[in-house]
């Protein structure tokens, strides 16, 4: 067996809201392979995803294989909204739930981390938002397709410029994983609201940032997942998104649909040395899905 060690590595992880994220089970992989980790939670959410890593009754959610519990080394507030505190609008300052924070821009966060924890090894962008997420592409309006391109797409842009001084150069090298979906690529007709936008932009701009942050061995890869009812997406349609969980998993190689550890496991090899070769890619964690003509 080869084993994944991640000790002594610093993983910034953004996108934990809950306990069902993504970037939840990726943490918990993270965790369990030795890593630092530090959270980037919304606002919002820092508050909630405390509860979810203290809570009894969630403590089933935190076990690791060893049965020890997920931990984090810190939890940073960060909406991927403002690059600095200098484009946070008043109204959003003074707003209760954000004014108990001084810092929550990407560059203040990734800088709050890298000082913290002398550098950083791992970032994971796990984060996507369209205020019209239930609206056709062709009914979106200019503002919320902007917006859900600047939130989820241009965030990772802005996060790498901001690490590139921490994660460069780094003993086994530095290297981001963000999380794309088909819906980028192909027509998948719910996907409205400037998120299938979004995807595809953030498709070209994890091979761009590869290109141009490779001469300081980081590395910057996607994994495209499947579709998957965490909380957030359930609320979306309640009922409906399950069917298309169903759709794609009678039609996939493995005729299956996917498991949320299955993106951990493989977000793991990424950020690896046994990924040490592997940059601007899009691996697809879907059961196959992608390769089917439909
Ligand atoms: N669930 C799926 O079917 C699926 C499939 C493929 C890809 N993905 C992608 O995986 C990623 C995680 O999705 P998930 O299913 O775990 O849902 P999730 O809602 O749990 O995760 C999305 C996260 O984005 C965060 N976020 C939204 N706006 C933000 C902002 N302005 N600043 C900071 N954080 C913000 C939310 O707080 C949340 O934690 C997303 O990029 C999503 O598009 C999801």
């Amino acid at each position: 067996m080869i084993p994944i060690d991640l000790k002594g590595k610093v993983a910034l992880v953004t996108g934990v809201g809950d306990n069902e994220s993504f970037a939840w089970f990726i943490a918990k992989g993270l965790r369990a392979a030795g890593a630092t980790i530090a959270l980037a939670c919304h606002p919002r959410m820092c508050g909630i995803v405390e509860s979810f890593l203290t809570r009894d009754q969630d403590r089933d959610s935190r076990l690791l294989p060893d049965g020890s519990e997920l931990k984090v080394d810190g939890i940073f507030a960060c909406d991927a909204l403002y690059d600095t505190m200098a484009d946070v609008p008043e109204n959003v300052r003074t707003d209760k739930r954000y004014a108990k924070f001084a810092e929550y821009s990407i560059q203040g966060t990734v800088d709050a981390v890298g000082q913290k924890f002398g550098g950083i090894d791992i970032i994971i962008h796990s984060i996507a938002f369209s205020r019209e997420i239930m609206k056709l592409a062709k009914d979106t309006s200019r503002a919320a397709y902007s917006e859900a391109i600047g939130i989820s797409a241009y965030s990772l842009t802005s996060m790498m410029r901001a690490a590139e001084k921490y994660m460069e150069n780094r003993p086994d090298g530095a290297s981001a994983v963000g999380l794309t979906y088909l819906g980028g690529e192909r027509v998948v007709p719910y996907y409205g609201g400037g998120m299938s936008t979004a995807k595809a932009a953030l498709q070209i701009d994890a091979k761009q940032l590869a290109h141009n942050l490779g001469s300081k061995n980081i590395r910057v890869n996607l994994i495209s997942a499947g579709p998957y009812a965490s909380r957030a997406a359930r609320s979306i349609r309640p009922g409906e998104f399950e069917k298309s969980i169903e759709y794609a998993a009678v039609r996939s190689p493995l005729p299956r649909p996917i498991k949320p550890e299955e993106v951990a496991n493989a977000t793991l090899f990424l950020v690896s040395p046994l990924a040490s070769a592997v940059t601007g890619q899009i691996l697809y964690v879907d059961c196959g899905y992608n390769a089917m003509a439909g």
